[in-house]
C-alpha cells in the first residue's frame, strides 16, 4: 500500500477524514503534553507551598490537579478513539510541553500563584487556538473537548488572578 502523510494513523470504522483525524491528534497531543506538565506544576505547588495562606491554596491546588487529571484522560482517549498514540509518557512530555519549565525552589503561597497564573493563561490560550483549529477541521467533538478544557482553565485562572489584587 501506498504510504500517505496520514499513514502512522491506526486503522479506525470513525467516518471523520484520516486529514481531519491526523489535525486534531496533532493539536491534542500537543495540548496532552502542556496539561500533563502543568499538572506535575501544580502538584508540585500542592506540595511545597508555605505560608499564611498555606491550607486554602494546598487544597485549591488538590482541586485543580484533580481537574487536570480527568481532561487529561479524556484528551488522550481521544487520540486512540481517532487513530492515533497519545505522547504521554513522561520522556515525551517533557520534550514537547510548550510550557515553561516549573521552578523547583517556589515556596511562597504568591509565588506559586504568580507562576500557576502565567502557565495556565498561556495554556488556555493554546487551547483556544485549538478549539478553531479542530472545528474549522470539521471534528466538532474534539472541538467541544477542548472546549470544557477551556472553560476548566479559565475558571482556574480566574481563581489565581483572585489572589493577587
Ligand atoms: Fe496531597
Amino acid at each position: 500500500m501506498a504510504k500517505t502523510k496520514t499513514g502512522h494513523l491506526h486503522a479506525t470504522r470513525n467516518d471523520l477524514g484520516a486529514n481531519v483525524r491526523e489535525i486534531s491528534v496533532g493539536v491534542l497531543n500537543a495540548t496532552l503534553a502542556d496539561t500533563m506538565d502543568l499538572n506535575h506544576a501544580v502538584r508540585m505547588a500542592h506540595w511545597t507551598v508555605r505560608g499564611p495562606h498555606f491550607a486554602a491554596l494546598h487544597t485549591l491546588f488538590e482541586t485543580f490537579y484533580n481537574q487536570l487529571d480527568e481532561v487529561t484522560d479524556d484528551i488522550a482517549e481521544r487520540v486512540i478513539q481517532i487513530g492515533g498514540t497519545p505522547d504521554g509518557t513522561t520522556q515525551l512530555v517533557a520534550a514537547k510541553s510548550r510550557l515553561e519549565a516549573y521552578p523547583a525552589d517556589l515556596r511562597d503561597g504568591i509565588d506559586h500563584v504568580k507562576a500557576l497564573t502565567a502557565r495556565y493563561a498561556a495554556l488556555a490560550k493554546t487551547v483556544r487556538a485549538g478549539i478553531d483549529t479542530t472545528d474549522e477541521a470539521g471534528d466538532a467533538d474534539t472541538a467541544d473537548l477542548l472546549t470544557g478544557l477551556s472553560r476548566t482553565l479559565d475558571k482556574a485562572l480566574w481563581m489565581l488572578e483572585a489572589h493577587l489584587d
